[in-house]
């Protein structure tokens, strides 16, 4: 196993407490990767020898973004309905129908081609793991095939038969969750890791998504939610009762919804590029942070409501909109991303975590919400392998 030693890193990220701060910030920096590891990190000066080395020209590092959801697997767009938002339409979640039209047609070769055009774009703005979800297919054959494309790609993949009622079951929408905690999850289980439901006016209820989740968790899957992004609702509570690793969105949120995330530990997914193409207000994120709670960034990049793949894009509108500091901002998107997929060996810089890491064209993290817009990615790393 040979070693490779990274030294001119002029600032370093490693989310280790040990090292002080929120972000364990060390400065004059240096790493050894072996084995796709992190073996050692620590002083440039105090570095040990390895069988090849890098010098990184004073640029800071920081552990790969870990975009903890995203919905890769469609086809088409929908830039009219966002140009008609802009003009004043709002965002409702029947355009989610018009995707999975448009989806049901595609080929499965168009639907690989569409992922990898979107993880490439992801890996060149830092991303180092994704979460992928299905929820364009809405049939049994649809979900398994977006599953199994998303499977290809990455480890995070999660079940979301539960995005909304597809118009063949309009007037039978018990059918359709009878379907999706049936035949529809023994098909996609195999291929997930997580099962998801849009808990939302227009999508599916309290009592809809407790079953689906808890049918889900039985075929072996975790649970995740989409919660609170239109208004007020039962999402965050049915996330906590049935122990979700997250609440994404969280728009929405009541004192009792705060309380109960800071309670039970569930991450709550803030994913401001929603509200910034939607027009909507921005989820607050300090009274989250403020009550303890575990805040993950992330870009929920999808055709309709969002189509960003952009991490620093989001860590620029937690800090200017959101008023999370760029330190929050920089851990929410590494560190807080990896608690909500529950991984201990990424979002972090430390030995034995997995040598997932980003070099940025900048003297620090800071650059990041400071520079918006800017492509600010020199280097991205996968299990010490440069990409
Ligand atoms: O997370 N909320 C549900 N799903 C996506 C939107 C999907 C769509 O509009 O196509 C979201 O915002
Ligand atoms: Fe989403």
């Amino acid at each position: 196993m040979s070693s490779l030693l990274l030294t001119g890193i002029g600032s370093l990220v490693t989310n280790d407490p040990a090292h002080g701060g929120l972000l364990g910030e060390l400065l004059d920096a240096a790493i050894v990767v072996e084995g796709g590891r992190i073996a050692w990190v620590g002083s440039r000066r105090a570095a040990p020898a390895a069988d090849s080395s890098a010098d990184l020209g004073d640029r800071a590092v920081i552990p790969g973004f870990v975009d903890s959801h995203s919905h890769l697997v469609f086809a088409g767009d929908r830039a009219e309905e966002f140009a008609a938002r802009m003009t004043g339409q709002p965002y409702s979640a029947g355009g989610i129908r018009t995707t999975v039209n448009a989806t049901r047609e595609a080929a499965d070769e168009q639907l690989t081609a569409n992922v990898a055009r979107l993880v490439a774009e992801m890996r060149g703005q830092g991303t180092t793991t994704v979460e992928i979800k299905s929820g364009y297919g809405l049939t049994v054959a649809d979900e398994a095939r977006s599953l199994a494309i998303a499977a290809d790609f990455t480890d995070e993949t999660t079940y979301l038969g539960a995005h909304v009622v597809p118009a063949e079951f309009a007037d039978d929408p018990a059918g359709y969750v009878d379907l999706v905690t049936g035949p529809m999850l023994d098909a996609a289980a195999k291929y997930a890791k997580w099962v998801d439901v849009f808990v939302e006016r227009g999508a599916f209820d309290a009592d809809q998504a407790r079953a689906i989740l808890r049918a889900g968790q039985a075929a072996g899957l975790s649970a995740r939610v989409h919660a609170n992004q239109l208004g007020e609702g039962p999402g965050v509570q049915v996330a906590c009762e049935v122990g979700a690793a997250a609440a994404d969105h969280c728009t929405f949120l009541t004192d009792a919804d705060v309380d109960a995330l800071a309670s039970t530990g569930v991450v709550a997914g803030l994913l401001p590029a929603i509200e910034f193409s939607t027009r909507s207000p921005y989820p607050d994120a300090r009274r989250l942070l403020d009550a303890g709670v575990t805040v993950a960034l992330a870009t929920d990049c999808n055709p309709g409501s969002g189509y960003s793949s952009s991490m620093p894009f989001c860590i620029a509108l937690a800090v200017r909109e959101m008023h999370m500091t760029p330190a929050e901002a920089l851990w929410s998107a590494t560190a807080g991303g990896a608690a909500s997929l529950r991984r201990t060996d990424i979002g972090h810089l430390t030995p034995g975590a997995r040598a997932d890491l980003t070099v940025l064209n900048a003297p620090s993290h800071l650059h990041l919400a400071y520079r918006p817009g800017v492509p600010l990615i020199s280097k991205t790393f996968v299990g010490g392998r440069p990409v």
